[in-house]
């Protein structure tokens, strides 16, 4: 229960799937958490259910601005954090010929610059021996059709990770980045796995992951913590897959 004592830390794209899962864990394990999103009135829901230690800031995690206002923030609140997980996504599927130049940097904006300054513009608020966590995906990794503009954004977060691994070694900084495979979070709705599809969806998937289900979000949650406390102390630049043997097939 006190895994995260006296810690604070920030989740972007707090406000839903596995984000407000790891925002709980957090916040159960002893943090003050603050959780970022776009949508005013699911960063106060999500407050509202991680509990009073929670503080919502809503933003644009492609906007540099915003990544400055929640620097901001965490100084005057807090005077600075432990933890800081990189997490808000976007993905849409389609074949490569069909990938509009507006969708390519759509998808760039949010998950791979968006990380990027986020990351920068947080850091000197990190305190010596503190965690920084990437959201990625294991279609970076593993071959997935339609996938290959988020693949390419999710891939850039594996670079950062081992090159910012190295630049903040001597602050006892750790950097690491989260692959989940398909987990059950509202990312499937906004990819058009409706509910008369969902059957059918995971039945396919069950198929193609060896634990045979998607994950949830809490598991997604528990590996993050394992990442960015002390039971990952001499863990950094990886990037751990948990996704019920997927990427291995
Ligand atoms: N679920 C999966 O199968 C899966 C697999 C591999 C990787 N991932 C990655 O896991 C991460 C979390 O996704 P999830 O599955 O938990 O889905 P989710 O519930 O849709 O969470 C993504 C969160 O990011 C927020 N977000 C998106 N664009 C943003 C922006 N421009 N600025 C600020 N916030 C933004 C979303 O807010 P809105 O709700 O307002 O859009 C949402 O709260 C993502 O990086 C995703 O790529 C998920």
């Amino acid at each position: 229960m006190d895994t995260l004592k006296n810690k604070v830390a920030v989740i972007t794209g707090g406000a839903s799937g596995i984000g407000l899962a790891s925002a709980k864990l957090f916040a159960a394990e002893g943090a003050q958490v603050v959780v970022t999103g776009r949508r005013a009135e699911a960063v106060e829901a999500a407050v509202a259910q991680i509990g009073p230690a929670a503080l919502g800031l809503v933003g644009d995690v492609a906007d540099i601005g915003h990544h400055k206002a929640v620097a901001q923030a965490v100084r005057e609140r807090f005077g600075g954090l432990d933890v800081y997980m990189a997490n808000a996504g976007v993905n849409t599927i389609m074949p490569s010929p069909e990938v509009t130049e507006a969708e390519y940097d759509a998808q760039f904006a949010v998950n791979a610059r968006g990380v990027f300054f986020g990351v920068q513009k947080i850091e000197p608020l990190l305190r010596d021996g503190g965690a920084i966590l990437l959201t990625g995906s294991i279609a970076s990794q593993k071959a997935l059709h339609g996938h290959a503009a988020y693949a390419g954004s999710k891939a850039a977060l594996e670079a950062f990770a081992r090159v910012w691994a190295l630049e903040l070694k001597d602050r006892g900084v750790r950097v690491n980045v989260l692959s989940p495979g398909p987990t059950d979070t509202a990312i499937l709705g906004k990819l058009g796995v409706g509910p008369e599809q969902r059957d059918a969806f995971e039945a396919g998937m069950a198929e193609r992951i060896p634990l045979g289900r998607l994950a949830r979000p809490e598991e997604l949650a528990r590996a993050a913590l394992f990442l960015v406390s002390d039971a990952g102390s001499f863990i950094t630049g990886v990037n751990l897959a948990v996704d019920g043997g997927m990427t291995m097939l």
